[in-house]
């Protein structure tokens, strides 16, 4: 049986209030999907984590603190993902053990963040490589990897396929940069890395580039391999 990694960004699923519309299709979408393939979605904190912390961090609201608001966000996302499937878990577990529990009996497990310290990138990657899923797709709003930030640099260039090791370099580089937003924090990548993980960065909204890299293993965004 195939198993697919999905970490959905927050800004896909809720950046502006739910995004319930996309939901539902991308509900479908992975519903009739070949019933051999298994699937671990993680869900990102979207608008509500980034507007809890950012008006917090200004009373100085420690960040172990502002990561836990920040995970609550996630579990909030993914139990209301949950809601559109018929064959997913409707309780959200809280470790990486615990989901890779349900993933023996749900074809489809839906999960949030897990502790402070990372995003739920990292909790994508260390769910892929404890389901053995062999593909991570970073659904984000952004169509791939770009040479600097897209969305600050006009002169940004997308990179189809990197290394790793090219990946984390960039990664490093733009986490270092005041207000980043990074395409991938540098954990997730490295544990992908030492796994073989093929991650593919595309932009979550489309769901042609969902199947492209499900059933053919192609896609117009990025790989990292
Ligand atoms: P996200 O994974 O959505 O973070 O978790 P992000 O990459 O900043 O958000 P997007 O991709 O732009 O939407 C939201 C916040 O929740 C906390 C972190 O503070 C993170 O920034 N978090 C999340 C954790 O501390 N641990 C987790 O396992 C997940």
């Amino acid at each position: 049986m195939k198993t697919i990694v999905i970490s959905l960004g927050g800004s896909i699923i809720a950046s502006n209030g739910l995004n319930t519309s996309f939901m539902k299709e991308f509900s479908e979408f992975i519903q009739n999907m070949d019933k051999d393939i298994k699937f671990g979605i993680v869900v990102g904190g979207g608008g509500v984590a980034r507007s809890y912390i950012s008006s917090l961090r200004k009373y100085g609201v420690n960040d172990n603190v502002l990561d836990e608001i920040g995970i609550n966000a996630t579990r909030m996302n993914a139990l209301a993902l949950t809601s559109f499937f018929d064959d997913s878990n409707s309780k959200i577990p809280t470790t990486v053990n615990d989901a890779a529990e349900l993933s023996k009996i749900y074809r489809v497990v839906i999960m949030g963040g897990t502790e402070p310290g990372h995003t739920t990138d990292t909790v994508s990657s260390l769910l892929a490589e404890r389901i053995n899923a062999k593909v991570l797709i970073n659904a984000t709003s952004v169509d791939g990897v770009y040479s600097s930030d897209p969305k600050k640099e006009k002169s940004a260039k997308k990179i189809g396929e990197l290394t790793y090791d090219k990946a984390l370099e960039l990664s490093l580089k733009e986490l270092s940069g005041a207000g980043s937003n990074v395409f991938m924090d540098p954990t997730a990548i490295s544990i992908a890395k030492r796994s073989s993980i093929k991650i593919f960065i595309i932009n979550g909204l489309q769901l042609h580039g969902y199947d492209d890299i499900i059933r053919k293993g192609t896609t117009s965004g990025s790989t990292i391999s």
